[in-house]
């Protein structure tokens, strides 16, 4: 499958771009700048080369990486998300858009991370009133932490809670999950659920700083 990562050149993208080439993916990072795109492509070809995949990745601009993919991931910071996707709507027809997006802010003075809750509920919501109606937004991958992610050779033995309002968009987005090995998808229902599961990262983050662990969700 072709999938496009927005913001593809940072840190969280990092390890989808490497689990899903070696799952024999098509993938294109997207940045703002071409350039950066193409540089960040060359180290994950090296990185994926290291661990013996054949990897197909390709470097674009977001506006262009958007285009070519069937599957988009919207791996930027939740302060760029709403206004980048608005910059590249027309990029937009009717792809399976994830998002990992979080809205959290730090409080300056605990050093504690803070879920800040966006007026229409959620950030998943967000980015829907800003793509065309024809998209199908999922909700995936909030709580697992980036590094954890990047550790190409680890299992990752986490539940991935996923939303959205389209059947078969959740059902494709549970079988990209399960392509990275030990993650199980749980779908939690509608879309308009994504708010609880973006709200239990800073929990997350708080943890794993607090205790230096890679800490995530599994449910028994
Ligand atoms: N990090 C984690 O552990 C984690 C876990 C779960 C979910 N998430 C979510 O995943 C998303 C990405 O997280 P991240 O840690 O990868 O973020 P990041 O590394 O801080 O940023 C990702 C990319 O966003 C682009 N970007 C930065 N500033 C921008 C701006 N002003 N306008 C447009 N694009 C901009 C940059 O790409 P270019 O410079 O190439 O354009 C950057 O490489 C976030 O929404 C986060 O909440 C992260």
């Amino acid at each position: 499958m072709k999938i496009s990562l927005l913001g593809g050149t940072g840190a969280f993208a990092e390890g989808l771009v490497i689990r899903w080439a070696k799952a024999g993916h098509e993938i294109f990072i997207g940045s703002r700048k071409q350039e950066k795109a193409e540089g960040i492509t060359n180290e994950m070809l090296e990185k994926a080369k290291s661990v013996g995949v054949d990897a197909s990745i390709t470097g674009l601009t977001n506006e262009e990486a958007a285009k070519q993919t069937e599957v988009v991931v919207v791996c930027l910071p939740h302060e760029y998300a709403k206004s980048t996707l608005e910059g590249i709507r027309g990029s937009f027809t009717n792809q399976i858009v994830i998002t990992p997006v979080v809205p959290m802010v730090r409080n300056e003075e605990t050093k504690s991370f803070l879920f800040q809750q966006p007026e229409s509920g959620s950030s998943a919501a967000e980015i829907k009133g800003v793509l065309p109606d024809t998209v199908k937004i999922v909700s995936a991958y909030h709580n697992i932490p980036a590094k954890g992610l990047a550790n190409f050779e680890k299992e990752l033995d986490y539940h991935v809670v996923i939303c959205g309002d389209d059947e078969d968009a959740k059902k494709c987005v549970a079988e990209l999950t399960e392509d990275m090995p030990k993650l199980k998808a749980i779908d939690a229902g509608q879309l308009e659920l994504s708010g609880m599961i973006e709200a239990i990262t800073p929990l997350i983050v708080n943890m794993n700083i607090k205790h230096k662990h890679e800490f995530s969700i599994k449910f028994v």
